[in-house]
Parts: C-alpha cells; sequence; structure tokens
C-alpha cells in the first residue's frame, strides 16, 4: 500500500466512525493525511511529495493502532502524533494541555497592532496552557520580556517544553499561578489570555475528543465567564499606562456585554467571525 493509498483507506474509516474534528483539523481526509505521515514518520505537510512511497509492514501496523485510538477511543490526532499547529508553528501536545486553537494566534501581530498605544517591551500571556500564545507573543514582539502562567503544574510542565524547543528560555518566563495571583505588582504592554470559557450546559454536551482535554482547561464554571470575569475584573492593576487586554472569550460575547453594560469592548475580527475576542484598554477596565 502507498502512502496516498493509506490516506484513502483512513478517510473513509474515519468519515465511517463520525468522529468530531476542531482540535486542529477540520476534517477526516486532514486527519488521515496527519496520521498516515505520522506512522511513516514524515515531516507534516509532505503528503504532496511522498504520495507514491510504499508502505512498510511496520508503518503500516503502526497506522492501524493510531486509527484504533482514534476511533475507538475518540483521542484527538494531535495528542496522537504529539504535535499541534497554530499557522505555521509547531507545538509539542500531550494530555496536559489543550490542543492548541486559540483564535488569538491568528491576531499577533498585525490585527492587534494597529490598537497598541505603546511599544510592547513586556506582556503577560494568562491561561497559558501549552505555552503556545507566550512563545507567538515572544516572536511577534522581539526584545519584549514574557511571563506567562497557569494553574496546571502538568501544563506548565508542556509550556516549559514548547519554550525551550523555540529557545526562548531567557524571555519566556512561566509562573504557576491563579490568574494574577502571583504576579505581586508587575505591569505589562499587554495582557493576553485565552481562559476556559464552556458554560456548565456545554460541558455536559462535549463529544469525545473534548472529554480526552484537560477539564479545568475548558470548563468556565456556570455561564462560561468565570474566569474571564475574573481577568477582566484585576487586569488594570497588572496594565502600564497605555496597556491593553486581549481576551478570548467563546460564543459569550452577550453574556460577557450584559455582565460588564459599560465597558467599550473592541471586537477582533477572527476567521471564525467577529465576537470571539475582545479588547479593552487600561483606562476603561474596572478598577
Ligand atoms: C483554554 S486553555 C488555553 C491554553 C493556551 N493558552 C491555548 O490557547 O492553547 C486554558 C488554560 O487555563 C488554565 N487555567 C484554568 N484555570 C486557571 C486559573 N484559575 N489560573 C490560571 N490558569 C488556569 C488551564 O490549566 C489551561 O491550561
Amino acid at each position: 500500500m502507498t502512502v496516498g493509498e493509506a490516506v484513502t483507506s483512513a478517510t473513509r474509516r474515519l468519515r465511517a466512525a463520525r468522529l468530531s474534528y476542531g482540535h486542529g483539523t477540520f476534517n477526516a481526509s486532514e486527519e488521515a493525511a496527519w496520521l498516515v505521515l505520522h506512522a511513516c514518520a514524515l515531516p507534516a505537510g509532505t503528503l504532496g511529495e511522498n504520495f507514491n512511497v510504499p508502505m512498510t509492514s511496520a508503518q503500516t501496523r503502526r497506522l492501524e493502532k493510531l486509527l484504533e485510538k482514534r476511533i475507538e477511543e475518540r483521542i484527538p490526532t494531535a495528542y496522537l502524533t504529539h504535535e499541534a499547529w497554530l499557522g505555521e508553528h509547531s507545538f509539542y501536545v500531550d494530555r496536559r494541555v489543550i490542543v492548541p486553537r486559540s483564535f488569538v494566534a491568528e491576531l499577533l501581530p498585525d490585527a492587534i497592532g494597529p490598537f497598541l498605544r505603546a511599544p510592547v517591551r513586556s506582556a503577560l500571556d494568562v491561561c497559558t496552557g501549552s505555552g503556545c500564545l507566550a512563545i507567538l507573543l515572544a516572536l511577534s514582539f522581539r526584545g519584549a520580556k514574557i511571563d506567562a502562567v497557569d494553574l496546571s503544574k502538568g501544563a506548565l510542565a508542556v509550556a516549559r517544553r514548547n519554550v525551550a524547543d523555540y529557545r526562548l528560555g531567557r524571555r519566556v518566563n512561566l509562573l504557576r499561578s491563579n490568574l494574577f495571583a502571583s504576579l505581586a505588582r508587575r505591569r505589562y504592554d499587554l495582557i493576553v489570555s485565552n481562559p476556559p470559557y464552556v458554560n456548565a450546559a456545554s460541558m455536559r454536551r462535549l463529544p469525545g475528543e473534548y472529554l480526552a482535554e484537560p477539564r479545568m482547561a475548558l470548563a468556565g464554571g456556570e455561564d462560561g465567564l468565570l474566569l474571564v470575569r475574573g481577568i477582566i475584573s484585576r487586569a488594570k492593576r497588572h496594565l502600564k499606562p497605555r496597556g491593553v487586554l486581549v481576551c478570548e472569550i467563546g460564543r459569550n460575547r452577550e453574556a460577557l456585554e450584559r455582565a460588564f453594560p459599560r465597558l467599550p469592548f473592541t471586537w477582533l475580527d477572527t476567521s471564525a467571525g467577529d465576537g470571539l475576542v475582545c479588547l479593552l484598554e487600561r483606562e476603561h477596565l474596572p478598577d
């Protein structure tokens, strides 16, 4: 069997299994390509050039195991390959972190740039998980010092590995913290966050693939806004005078605007619409 034939056959099986997608891939054929390339130890994105390459029996056996796990245990492909992509950047992942898919990533740095009113010399990533946004901050704002916090020790271990892979240890500082609690009086030009924001009703209906992710990376309390409220309420004291907060909130725009009716939210345009990521300037944030 060639690599191309394996992708066709794996696509058919994944389709028949009626899986849920959205962990870095959008459909069965993308996932089949990832799994086949991984089974053959070929780099991501090289399907075209390897299409007619025959697979060895060891590679075919490896693929079979991967497909079984994907289909029977509903494990997202990124956990099977230990690799997730945001644009052109790849990150190590395992089940200690959510699979990176934040819309904030596509906004860094160009879409946020026009709203920044001071050069970014320091930035904070709250709820950093795999460290993906902290790393993109460091790559976007060369020379800036980045702090990144998470409450989960496991997530911080994954983030440490990614920061080391990108050789950013001198500029990205990882800390265990319940939101801002361990940051004392530190202040930043930019704060970004992709916190947990799934509401309780949606948590009860999650497809199997999402149950494979850490619950604390998804669950945002009854209305989904528990962590978002904490961030908006406390961000001001951690922003420098012309600083800006960017926060992803999922599909909770209406609830958030009801919770903070006086705040002049700017809604940033993302590939999935414009109500998912908000931006607030320091002077508008609550004291
Ligand atoms: C949605 S994930 C985001 C991870 C990463 N920023 C990304 O975009 O892929 C949310 C993260 O928030 C962390 N978290 C949950 N509650 C927290 C809290 N009270 N303080 C800090 N981090 C928290 C979780 O451990 C998880 O890693």
